[in-house]
């Protein structure tokens, strides 16, 4: 891939500049262009190898210009750049066949992965186009594409061959998939995929004699959804398609980190306004709820007027309640982190919350399996992420109910992680993807943004949040904080 010719494409200057010294160095011949029209009179004029390309564009949309280049010389390896995708992009580049999809500020070695599988995709379909026997094809199957799930299959759907990474993910040997229909094997199904939501790409190969692509959405064994993008090339031979190579990539990380932007930007973008206005209507606020009390003293509790002026008090400390925790939203500054002592930290959580579940009958405790030692942690935002989700869990339980909070270090991985595990209600399916969401809320008296600011809070302890649940039986928030923050960025 040395010396190749590759179009860079993209309007952020400075951003596009970094980008062409970082490929020169890396010994590429850099084109440039700047909008969609440019990039297509340089795309004619060089046939580039490889194109980067940014989704935002000033006269087109990259993925319109991603499909016109694709429609011109299908070869093309396109990689995408954006600081401004999101999920559904992510999905749809994969879908028009886009090599990669790396997201701004490039994450250490990201380019130059997404270059590597640019030419290996680049390498195997030379190797195909020179109609290698099935033996070699086989070779270069097994060895060279050793991090992608292979298959080869016959114009019958019957699996030829199958590369070790995806035996080892099915859990299967060789001799168990040879010959087995590909659909059964990766799918569990009578017949070949098909329909909008699941196409199959090798019918669309079969008849058209040409590399096709799609995404498909697999859930693993714990209701998780996994994206795979699948890419299909042709066999043929005497122009005769006599099967394909069929090979799949577990895309869910990029699609997760498309998501976890979002999210952010989002949390940001909502911090920004509630530092702009929650300070102004809390000054009212406080005078609305003390004029009421005042006037509530000056009359006998049997005035219908008394009753009407607990509501106003009542509903002025619920929008006090909203504002407060827009005010901690925005206070989403760089966490003070220190060491302390996780156990010691869930102890005190289980403390604080004991007021809550005692009036819900609802027992809170806590497990630490292993002796756990100090961590670097900004303890009072961790505290009130976890109490949050102990709250959020004591209010989804039915007296007699229980809440756990447990911690345990896996010292392999360098994480700890937290459980805060209910025995109550449960969230519905269709809930899962919303609940962090700010303002999603299902409680009439909520403000829907407990879980995105505890969300807030460990993606600046460079965690992760996760959450099972099934409904009438309960629900398991998941944190994982990696042990030493040191390299974590804040
Ligand atoms: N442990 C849980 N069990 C069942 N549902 C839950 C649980 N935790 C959260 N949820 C659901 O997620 C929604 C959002 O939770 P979040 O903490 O963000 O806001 P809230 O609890 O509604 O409001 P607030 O935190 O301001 O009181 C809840 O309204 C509820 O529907
Ligand atoms: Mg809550």
């Amino acid at each position: 891939m040395k010396n190749s010719m590759l179009l860079l494409v993209g309007s952020d200057k400075d951003f596009c500049q970094f980008l062409e010294k970082r490929l020169k160095d890396m010994s590429y011949i850099v084109h440039t262009a700047t909008c969609g029209k440019d990039a297509m009179t340089v795309f004619r004029d060089i046939n580039p190898m490889v194109v980067l390309m940014d989704l935002m564009l000033p006269d087109i949309d990259g993925l319109d210009l991603l499909k016109q280049m694709k429609g011109e010389i299908p070869d093309t390896e396109v990689i995408i750049v954006t600081g401004h995708g999101n999920m559904e992009l992510a999905v749809k580049s994969f879908q028009y066949d886009a090599t990669d999809f790396i997201t701004k500020p490039l994450k250490r070695n990201a380019l130059e992965q997404a270059l590597e599988r640019a030419a290996k995709k680049i390498f195997l379909r030379r190797r195909l186009q020179e109609r290698a026997d099935n033996k070699a094809l086989r070779e270069i199957v097994v060895n060279e594409l050793v991090n992608e799930d292979v298959l080869v299959i016959g114009a019958d759907y019957r699996i030829m061959d199958i590369n070790a990474p995806m035996l080892s993910k099915l859990g299967v040997s060789r001799e168990t998939v040879i010959g087995r229909y590909c659909y059964e094997i990766t799918h569990h199904l009578d017949r070949p995929c098909s329909g909008e939501e699941h196409p199959c790409p090798l019918e669309q190969s079969f008849n058209t004699q040409k590399p096709s692509q799609t995404t498909h959405i697999h859930l693993d064994n714990q209701k998780r959804e996994i994206y795979y993008a699948i890419s299909c090339y042709p066999i043929l031979e005497n122009d005769r398609v006599t099967g394909a190579i069929e090979l799949s990539r577990d895309i869910t990380h990029e699609i997760d980190d498309q998501k976890n932007l979002l999210q952010q930007s989002k949390l940001a973008s909502i911090g920004r306004l509630a530092a702009g206005v929650a300070h102004e209507i809390n000054n009212p606020l406080t005078t609305i709820l003390t004029t009421a009390m005042l006037l509530q003293e000056d009359i006998e509790p049997e005035n219908p007027i008394y009753k009407e002026l607990g509501i106003i008090a009542s509903e002025t400390l619920r929008c006090r309640k909203i504002v407060t925790a827009l005010l901690d939203f925005a206070k989403q500054s760089k966490p003070q982190k220190k060491e302390y002592d996780l156990r010691e930290l869930i102890g005190e959580v289980v403390l604080l919350t004991r007021k809550q579940a005692a009036f819900k009958d609802v027992l809170v405790e806590s497990v630490c399996t292993v002796d756990m030692e100090p961590m670097q942690m900004d303890k009072s935002l961790l505290q009130q992420a976890l109490i949050n989700l102990v709250l959020n869990a004591i209010e989804s339980t039915d007296s007699g109910g229980k809440v756990t909070v447990s911690a345990k270090i896996d010292h392999d991985t360098g994480k700890a992680e937290i459980q805060v595990q209910d025995t109550g209600k449960g969230i519905p399916q269709e809930e899962l993807e919303k609940i962090f969401d700010p303002f999603y809320t299902t409680k009439e008296s909520g403000t829907g943004l407990g879980l995105a600011i505890t969300s807030g809070i460990i993606a600046q302890h460079s965690g992760t949040i996760t959450v099972e649940s099934q409904l009438g039986q309960g629900s398991t928030f998941i944190i994982q904080l990696p042990f030493h923050q040191d390299a974590a960025s804040a």
